[in-house]
């Protein structure tokens, strides 16, 4: 078996994605963890998830060679758990990306690698420099998760379907200096503007999303998984998706050295193009304090 999907991680959220792309019978796909163990496990489990017609297969490996053949590499590989902040780990988990950036450049360098590990857009930066692979190739989701989130916080705002809520957007960091993007969101047709007082509440309930389901749970993984198999789908069947994804940036939003959350069209190749959209004065302030958040976390670990 030649793996085309290979998951490097396979913790809650790389299982997950590995679950969707199996069950929907997308392609072979290969689990890649430091613990063999865990590795073999999920794919045991998830084997029993390929459809009757389905010709593709799932295994596991804790060795890094099997990566040869890979079409797309996730990366959801993570050696710590933050609390309070997702830089917290940041020294380690820049460690782990660059030795996994040597591992994946040396047996499948063609490939198209989607970072989902954190700091997402530490981690995207760095990986793109140390692999020294095409920006266009190593794109960072996160940003299609908080703009689910967004989608979501409006509704329950509004007491409105989610489906009601059109053209919602998350830019810049995956974290909490992240930007949703109020100015295009209409609500049954109607601009969100007329309908909310402020756009602070809503806001910090999506910068806290993650906060307020650790209250119930340990941590997410099925909305990053979803929004992750859409990427994947969409590179694998040849079908262009436009989505907010972390992308180093070389002059696009006037942002030099960092990689950060804007809107991107995906297809086969990876990002075919980095959209420049229109924002009110207030969001393009808060885009580059975002910005300023991120760079100044890349050169804390530049040492
Ligand atoms: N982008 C987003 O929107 C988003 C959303 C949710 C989560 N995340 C992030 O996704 C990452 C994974 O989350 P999770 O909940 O799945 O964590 P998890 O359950 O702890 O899984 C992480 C896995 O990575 C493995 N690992 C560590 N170092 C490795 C290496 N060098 N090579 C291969 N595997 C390695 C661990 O193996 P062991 O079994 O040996 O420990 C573990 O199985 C975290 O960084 C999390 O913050 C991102």
């Amino acid at each position: 078996m030649i793996p085309l999907i290979s998951v490097v991680g396979t913790g809650r959220v790389g299982s997950s994605i590995a679950f969707l792309c199996v069950s929907n019978a997308l392609d072979d796909v290969l689990l890649v963890n430091r613990t063999k163990d865990k590795a073999l496990g999920e794919s045991l489990d998830i084997s029993s998830a390929i459809p009757s017609n389905s010709k593709f297969s799932i295994r596991g490996t804790d060795d890094y060679s099997e990566l040869v053949g890979s079409d797309v590499v996730v990366i959801t590989a993570s050696v710590g758990v933050y609390t309070k902040d997702r830089s917290e780990n940041m020294d380690i988990q820049v460690k782990m990306i660059k030795n996994i950036a040597e591992k994946i450049k040396q047996y499948c360098p063609s490939a198209i690698v989607l970072i989902i590990s954190n700091p997402l857009d530490v981690l995207t930066y760095y990986f793109q420099k140390s692999s020294g692979f095409s920006r266009f190739k190593v794109i960072g989701i996160a940003s299609s998760l908080d703009t689910s989130r967004f989608r979501y916080c409006i509704s329950e705002t509004l007491d409105v379907p989610q489906s009601s809520v059109q053209n919602a957007l998350v830019l810049g960091e995956h974290g909490d200096s992240m930007v949703p993007i109020f100015s295009g969101v209409s609500v049954g047709g109607n601009p969100l503007f007329s309908m909310i007082d402020s756009r602070d509440t809503i806001s910090e309930n999506v910068r806290n999303y993650w906060k307020t389901l650790r209250n119930f749970k340990s941590r997410s993984q099925f909305g990053i998984a979803k929004n992750t198999f859409d990427v994947i789908e969409s590179i694998l069947n040849k079908k262009e998706i436009e989505i907010p994804a972390s992308i180093v940036l070389e002059g696009e939003y006037g942002e030099y050295n960092v990689s950060m959350g804007v809107p991107v069209k995906i297809d086969q190749n990876g990002v075919s193009q980095i959209r420049e959209i229109n924002l009110d004065d207030d969001e393009l302030s808060l885009l580059k304090k975002s910005s300023e958040k991120i760079r100044s976390d890349i050169k804390l670990v530049s040492h």
